[in-house]
């Protein structure tokens, strides 16, 4: 996309504003949010957002070069933001397949980012050591922090069943690779777990009903689909430990691609990838079955190019609601805002299916 069209197609006055770092952020394949609150509140500050790098191993010092420079994009346009975010969060999926050379590579790119950096892991930064790599280079997998009047919880979402992780596997490798499979039957259900779901609760006793909650997790803390682990076991369960808040909010990296629903008080959105765009499921008409419908359609042409549907976001959480615009590089651009009247998040510039690019077909 040109600077023109580029800005022509831009929904929000804030995005005008972010000239510089907006520009190279439209002609750029990665995903960054950023997350405001209010204009004219004291309290407003921003935090920027990026998930999914997969950084990917091959040998030597040698790694798969478009995932790198995904993250190497990332990094060099939230240094470039205007405010600058007061922190950086980043979604999990470091690694592709937990090495400690992919977590270490994928610390190294993100050690250039300015700004204070929390993480959650995800099931590639796990399942080959139980996260062991992980926590010794980032510390513990949950935790919870205050910013400016908000309450930030990290919950590490994508843990399985004990019996599973710890029975007698002949590497740990064997059991990355059967969680980094999709429709794998042999594959497990994620979840958070009663020991952290007990350290919740206690944690959300010290907290003002009407403080505004930002959960962050790798899976969603909902059911969507089984079969991809777009899935929290145990989501009901954190739901309901969530549920007395005026305001929550869970944002989540691994599904890869823009999804965003309302479920009673509490407002789900996924950050896209720097790494790819995981195509739809097919069977996401199993949602109906499910919790409430997942939102629409991403418009996205072709689910099999690497880089549609990686793109940039911005979160605006004005009196602890999230609006979030995505701006998709190869696509048209979108904004998803909380209607009070609705009770939910909305997609403001909606496509009807007809109008949208019709997908590709891949053989
Ligand atoms: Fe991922
Ligand atoms: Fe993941």
């Amino acid at each position: 996309m040109n600077k023109s069209s580029m800005k022509k197609n831009m929904n929000r006055r804030d995005f005008m504003k972010r000239g510089a770092a907006m520009v190279v952020a439209g002609s750029l394949p990665l995903s960054v949010v950023e997350v405001a609150f209010g204009k004219n509140n004291p309290q407003n500050f921003t935090f920027a957002y990026i998930s999914d790098s997969h950084i990917t191993h091959i040998k030597g010092n040698k790694f798969v070069r478009n995932w790198d420079r995904g993250l190497i994009r990332a990094v060099a346009e939230t240094n470039l933001m205007d405010p600058k975010p007061d922190f950086v969060f980043y979604g999990g999926d470091i690694a592709q397949l937990g090495k400690p050379e992919e977590i270490d590579h994928g610390l190294e790119i993100l050690s250039g980012l300015h700004a204070k950096t929390h993480y959650v892991m995800g099931e590639h930064d796990y399942y080959v050591d139980l996260g062991e790599y992980w926590q010794k280079q980032l510390g513990p997998d949950h935790y919870s922090f205050d910013h400016k009047g908000v309450h930030f919880i990290v919950l590490n979402s994508i843990l399985t069943y004990e019996k599973w992780m710890h029975k007698k596997w002949d590497k740990g490798m064997d059991r990355m690779l059967q969680m980094a499979r999709l429709d794998n039957p042999d594959g497990q259900p994620f979840m958070v777990g009663g020991s952290q779901r007990e350290w919740l609760k206690n944690d959300l006793a010290k907290i003002s009903k009407d403080t505004p909650l930002v959960v962050f997790s790798h899976s969603p803390i909902q059911k969507i689909h089984k079969g991809w682990n777009f899935w929290t076991d145990d989501a009901e369960q954190v739901q309901a430990l969530l549920k007395p808040f005026d305001k929550v909010n869970v944002i989540y990296g691994h599904v890869h691609q823009i999804q965003y629903n309302q479920i009673g008080n509490i407002s789900f959105h996924s950050a896209m990838a720097t790494a790819w765009p995981w195509p739809y499921p097919s069977s996401y008409v199993q949602v109906d079955t499910y919790l409430p419908r997942l939102t629409v359609e991403m418009n996205r042409a072709d689910p099999f190019n690497e880089r549609d549907a990686t793109g940039w976001q911005f979160i605006n959480m004005a009196n602890g609601n999230i609006d979030f615009n995505y701006l998709l590089p190869e696509n048209k651009n979108r904004v998803v805002a909380f209607d009070s009247k609705q009770g939910k998040p909305v997609d403001k510039n909606y496509q009807e299916k007809g109008n949208r690019i019709p997908p590709q077909s891949h053989y």
